[in-house]
């Protein structure tokens, strides 16, 4: 497994990963189709300049998993981390984050910021495992009521 940038040529690969990864109603209004929500979503962060995207992949080059964030001044927005069905529990997801938290460190990044469903388990004991703390809760923060965590990583 490697760890580089993700480019257009992900793009087909890294919708894939989300629609198996979120529900139609975390894609996008009800009324859209989450492939195009989706598709015109990463294609925006594609060309955001504080965005990035780090993709995981196998020795042929193949999509397995991939990070979102946004780096703001001296903080990282992690806005996504999504790991292909078929390729969990394989320390895949861990990797991810810490490719994140080497950025962090390479780029004088003091905190890195996220939020998570309440009921994202995996996500949870993921972020709790690399010292991540939960500093806040968002009421209903999910378009479908959820509350929200909000965690952060001191760098
Ligand atoms: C969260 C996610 C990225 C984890 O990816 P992964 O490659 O399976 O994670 P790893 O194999 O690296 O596991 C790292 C740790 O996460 C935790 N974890 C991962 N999956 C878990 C699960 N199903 N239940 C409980 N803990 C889990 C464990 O602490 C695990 O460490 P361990 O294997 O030593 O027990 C993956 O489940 C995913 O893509 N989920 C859907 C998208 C999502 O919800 N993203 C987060 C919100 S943006």
């Amino acid at each position: 497994m490697t760890i580089d940038t993700l480019t257009l040529v992900d793009l087909d690969a890294a919708i894939e990963i989300d629609l198996e990864s979120f529900l139609p109603g975390e894609l996008g209004t009800s009324a859209e189709d989450p492939r195009a929500v989706r598709e015109r979503s990463l294609r925006e962060e594609l060309t955001r300049t504080w965005a990035r995207l780090r993709a995981a992949r196998d020795e042929s080059g193949a999509l397995l998993g991939y990070t979102l964030f946004w780096h703001v001044v001296d903080e990282l927005h992690l806005l996504n981390v999504a790991v292909a069905v078929r390729s969990r529990r394989q320390g895949l997801g861990r990797a991810l984050m810490l490719d994140l938290i080497a950025y962090a460190r390479s780029h004088a990044i003091v905190r890195i910021l996220l939020e998570v469903r309440v009921s994202n388990g995996a996500a949870l004991a993921l972020y709790d495992s690399l010292g991540f703390t939960r500093f806040n809760v968002r009421p209903r923060y999910y378009s479908d009521g959820e509350d929200a965590i909000e965690l952060q990583l001191l760098v």
